[in-house]
């Protein structure tokens, strides 16, 4: 019999991880998650998700229990506070878009819940029903993007902080909900999140803005405010930044929340798409300690970036200076 490291290598033998862009997203084979995962695969998996930020796992015909049992791995699954779910399985949302009921509030930038404290750190989507032509989620780096910015920009956004709100959900509430919604707004008071968070894991700095649920930044002006939101907004349209991943029925995508925002397309209405999600619990985001300082990720050790920071003064071209 082969000794457990041995077994250990084997695994890691079968498993790929295929980078897909230069700042963002790989595909993954060799792993069948209606199995549990080892220890060993567990940490590649990890591993992976916290470098390339978004994971693309095909051909994963499991069911929503083997989905939730994925996610756990990472920690508790969070419930979304008023998006309909499982009634037996309140950590499970279906997103079932067809002629009748069309897709609705996605098709904005944003990372999902960043109205709440502490955002689920993943989300976890599989794909069961896919429209013939259409439907992708794209995804940006907003590590990438926030390595993008020049130094004079970097030092004027640190420690900036901006409020999120659940404002797209607002006019879903009728003038007979109005209690309803003033609970949801003393059960999730809205946070101040740093412009710039810190990734808990990789170290790396993030640019932690998103169109969908940012208000203002604190202590500007409002047309200041709406001005510079804008700007940062606009860097997660950058191209380079950018993953577009083109479903099959049981592609499984896993997205780190705390440092990738997503936006799917919704051109493929009236046909239909439906997709299981699950979340994983986060911390609340925590911005740069202290005075400005240049970023030492690679210093310091942590995890590096896709290409590695020192080479280039930004992460869009090669040979930019600015
Ligand atoms: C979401 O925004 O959480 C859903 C993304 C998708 O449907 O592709």
């Amino acid at each position: 019999m082969a000794s457990p490291s041995a077994a250990v290598r084997k695994e890691a033998a079968d498993i790929r991880v295929q980078p897909i862009n230069g700042f963002i997203g790989a595909e993954i084979s060799g792993i069948d998650l209606a199995r549990p995962l080892s220890e060993g695969q567990f940490k590649i998996v990890h591993d992976a998700l916290v470098r390339y930020e978004v994971i693309v796992m095909r051909d994963q015909d499991i069911t929503i229990d083997q989905q939730m049992a994925f996610g756990k791995l990472f920690g508790e699954l969070s419930i979304h506070p008023f998006s309909p779910n499982l009634a037996d399985k309140p950590e499970v949302i279906i997103l079932d878009y067809s002629k009748d009921n069309p897709p609705a509030l996605t098709d904005i930038w944003h990372a999902d819940e960043t109205f709440r404290e502490a955002p689920p750190m993943a989300t976890i989507l599989r794909a069961k029903v896919v429209p013939e032509i259409g439907g992708d989620t794209l995804f940006s780096s907003m590590s990438a993007a926030y390595r993008g910015l020049s130094e004079r920009m970097k030092q004027h956004i640190h420690g900036m902080e901006t409020l999120h709100d659940f404002k797209p959900w607002r006019p879903l509430f009728g003038a007979n909900d109005r209690p309803k919604l003033r609970k949801l707004e003393d059960d999730f008071p809205n946070p101040w999140h740093p412009v710039v968070a810190v990734h808990p894991v990789s170290g790396r700095r993030i640019l932690y803005v998103n169109q969908q649920f940012c208000v203002r930044i604190k202590d500007l002006k409002t047309d200041e405010s709406d001005t510079l939101l804008a700007f940062l907004y606009r860097q997660a349209t950058v191209p380079e930044y950018q993953l577009r991943v083109k479903w099959r029925p049981n592609t499984l995508v896993m997205w780190d929340n705390r440092s990738v925002l997503h936006y799917a397309a919704h051109d493929y209405y009236p046909a239909r798409r439906t997709m299981e999600r699950v979340t994983v619990k986060g911390q609340r985001p925590k911005g740069v300690e202290g005075p400005y300082s240049p970023d030492t990720i690679e210093a310091n050790g942590a995890v590096k970036p896709a290409i590695a920071e020192g080479t280039r003064p930004g992460p869009k071209r090669a040979f930019d200076r600015y």
